[in-house]
């Protein structure tokens, strides 16, 4: 027989309170001892008899009752885990002061078992800032956030902020507590349809041969990818790629930089986000043969006639749709930092586009490799962002930024 565990569920002053009782229920139905901690705005919205019925304990909320058995600090070191649903903007703000100005505050600071919450406010409460900030900083703690969905709120509104299905919460602390958990990627990009080019061009010379470059395309399918996960509808225009096409995303095959434009600009118009990551030929063969080019016809030296390519990010850039961010990428090969830095400035006002990611490209860095070291300038050339490591991990800041 397993042995019971103690579980503590704080529950805060949200309207989202009353669900908290199914997430109790879930609980000792699993086998686990559950101690409801409630703030008193939390039992305006539930009563407490349901509260103890449900939890088969009494539920406390007072930090001025029961002080001789130290209860402000034995629930907490009682606990194998301690979960908060709903957790309100000002419970989150409140924990990540480490404020103890009531029972459960006390009870959380005073405890060492994984923490999970569950928040719940408007949209415009989960978007503050502040409460941006705060939940970082818990994050950062190793607290567990569950949440918010997006959905219908307690008005007509619809949006972020909705607390997460009680069974999920549920499903997600069990994990905790048996040490499986594994955090979903924040969906901060749900419901936005986001374009990204990925991969190298290759200009045909004739039917066998073209001008290319290294680009694998490696850095712009993890940004897919990423976007993807992070629940944004994705569009990936590939140009020949050396990595795997990534599932759950549409994928628009191209193989030129005329043909990487036409797609792009048909996919423009519905995109909230552009991120142009393709390398891109900035000449093309003036005429592509028909044939093969013979040594034969052309002796020692070939001279080839190249025509300039439509700048794509440029043009993106300038027919923008309101509200639309715009991403695009700079391979440099410059080894000076203050004068890689210059080019990313002048080549941000050129383009016209909201941020530029830029890189050290040469033989042996940025093309084909894992990794990735990038600064992200925005529209005035100021740094944004600075992130090195896995293509993965780099891709998730440009994310971070541009959400
Ligand atoms: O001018 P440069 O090629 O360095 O600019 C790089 C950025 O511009 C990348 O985002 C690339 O995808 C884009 N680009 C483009 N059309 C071109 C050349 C580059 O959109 N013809």
């Amino acid at each position: 027989m397993k042995t019971a565990r103690t579980v503590v569920v704080g529950i805060t002053g949200g309207i989202a309170a009353y669900k908290a009782v199914n997430i109790v229920r879930a609980f000792v139905l699993n086998g686990d001892s559950v101690h409801v901690v409630a703030t008193t705005a939390a039992l305006r919205f539930i009563g407490k008899p349901t509260l103890e019925a449900i939890s088969r304990h009494p539920v406390h909320s007072e930090l001025y009752e029961g002080v001789a058995e130290v209860r402000h600090v034995a629930i907490g070191q009682s606990a194998d885990l301690i979960v908060v649903a709903p957790a309100t903007a000002n419970t989150i703000a409140k924990l990540a002061a480490g404020l103890a100005d009531d029972l459960l505050g006390n009870t959380i600071l005073a405890s060492t078992a994984p923490l999970v919450i569950a928040p719940a406010m408007h949209t415009e409460m989960w978007n503050n800032p502040a409460t941006v900030a705060n939940v970082k900083t818990l994050r950062e703690r190793g607290v567990i956030v569950v949440g918010p969905g997006v959905g219908r709120l307690t008005g007509q509104d619809v949006g972020a902020g909705r607390m997460e299905e009680p069974g999920t919460i549920v499903a997600a602390a069990l994990a905790v507590l048996d040490g499986t958990y594994v955090e979903k990627p924040a969906q901060d990009l749900t419901g936005r349809r986001i374009l990204i080019s990925a991969g190298g061009t290759r200009e045909p010379l004739d039917p066998v041969r073209f001008l290319g470059n290294r680009s694998s395309g490696k850095q712009g399918v993890a940004l897919a990818e990423a976007a993807r996960d992070r629940g944004a509808t994705v569009t990936l225009v590939a140009a020949n790629l050396e990595v795997a096409e990534p599932s759950g995303i549409s994928v628009s095959r191209v193989g030129s930089a005329v043909e990487l434009n036409e797609a792009m600009q048909a996919a423009a118009p519905t995109a909230d986000v552009i991120i142009m990551a393709a390398a891109v030929a900035d000449y093309r063969p003036q005429t592509v043969r028909e044939g093969k080019i013979k040594k034969q016809d052309t002796g020692d030296t070939l001279i080839l006639e190249l025509i300039k390519n439509p700048d794509i990010l440029a043009a993106l850039a300038l027919g923008r749709t309101p509200g639309q961010v715009i991403v695009g990428f700079a391979a440099e090969t410059e080894a000076d930092d203050s004068r890689l830095l210059d080019l990313g400035r002048e080549k941000v006002a050129r383009k016209g586009c909201d941020y530029l990611v830029v890189n050290r490209v040469g033989w042996t860095q940025g093309f084909a490799t894992d990794s990735n070291a990038i600064l992200m300038l925005d529209r005035l050339g100021v740094i944004v962002n600075e992130a090195s490591g896995s293509k993965m991990s780099v891709a998730q800041s440009i994310l971070d930024v541009i959400v």
